[in-house]
């Protein structure tokens, strides 16, 4: 049972838990109409304390595709938190108002401490560098969709495995399905960070390897999951600007790839994929943004427990 839940990172569901939001999602897909009045009178809020365009956009265009509505800020500047205001605070008032909220958020762990102040729903939509679980819900439902399974596939996850929250999201998530090897592609500074390797990785005994270069690895991968430096991570700019165009995916380097390979990247994308791989058939970034809304339409449906 989903409806009251919220979703802090991606173990918080079970498998089980993310097929039933694969299986809405795909209704959705197949006849939108159908659920175009399912939230009427329910109202989303969006705390965005980061940037943003596909996480908030796409919630907010789930919310209204659904039939209910949206209030929010997309710059905290605008809100009481430039005043000093708690997290705690801040979400004990939002319930007032609204029936489920969506948080962005630089610090780890904010939206769990929002969690913790509230019985309405909440929705991590990015925290720090930690975790972006809808970000995985988006990624599990291209690939089911693309692809039809989660099973026997080798992964590249590719650029900033350090401070990139997506892919901490996203091996969590796919660490639960039968034989997926993982090759982590990025400069020694920018591995995965130790929690990962540690508890997710050999505690599970997955297999996986880290290297450096992506050239020698392209051709053996199902999937390749591309990811921007996250500049506003960095503590200081010179590291940034030194990694920042540490891969960049051509045509060229395409050649390498096996035909059937997707590129996935959750973006913003930066530099890290030139745009002559966008008409590719197996470049699938924007169309996984869409996925990313109908992801999002499934996901509101089941915490707020509407049905057709
Ligand atoms: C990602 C994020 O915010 O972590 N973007 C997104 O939500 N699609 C990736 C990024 O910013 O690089």
């Amino acid at each position: 049972m989903l409806k009251g839940r919220s979703l802090l990172e991606p173990m918080d569901f079970t498998i089980g838990e993310f097929e039933e939001i694969f299986d809405l999602a795909e209704q959705i897909i197949a006849q939108p109409e159908k659920f175009a009045h399912v939230c009427n009178g329910k109202l989303l809020a969006t705390l965005f304390y980061e940037p943003s365009t596909r996480t908030r956009f796409s919630f907010e265009a789930a919310m209204l595709r659904l039939g209910g509505q949206v209030i929010g800020f997309s710059e905290p500047g605008s809100s009481s938190a430039s005043k000093g205001e708690s997290i705690a605070d801040t979400i004990r008032t939002v319930e007032c108002y609204c029936d489920i909220a969506v948080i962005r958020h630089p610090k780890e762990g904010a939206p769990r401490v929002a969690a913790y102040n509230t019985s309405m729903p909440v929705i991590n939509a990015g925290d720090g560098g930690h975790q972006h679980p809808t970000q995985t819900l988006t990624d599990l439902l291209t690939i089911r969709c693309e692809r039809g399974s989660f099973s026997n596939m080798t992964v590249g996850l590719c650029g900033d495995l350090k401070f990139g929250r997506t892919v901490h999201s996203l091996i969590k998530a796919l660490s639960r399905y039968d034989n997926v090897k993982f090759i982590l592609i990025s400069p020694k500074e920018l591995r995965i960070p130790e929690y990962v390797r540690k508890e997710v990785l050999i505690k599970n005994k997955i297999e996986f390897k880290e290297v450096e270069r992506m050239q020698d690895v392209l051709p053996e991968l199902d999937v390749l999951y591309m990811t921007r430096v996250q500049r506003e991570r960095f503590f200081n700019e010179e590291d940034y600007i030194r990694l920042k165009d540490s891969y960049i995916l051509d045509a060229e380097k395409m050649k390498k790839a096996k035909k059937s390979m997707m590129i996935l990247h959750p973006l913003p994308r930066v530099n890290e994929i030139a745009v002559d791989v966008d008409d590719d058939p197996r470049a699938l970034y924007f169309k996984q943004a869409k996925y990313g809304m109908y992801v999002r339409m499934a996901l509101i449906m089941k915490l707020l427990g509407v049905h057709i």
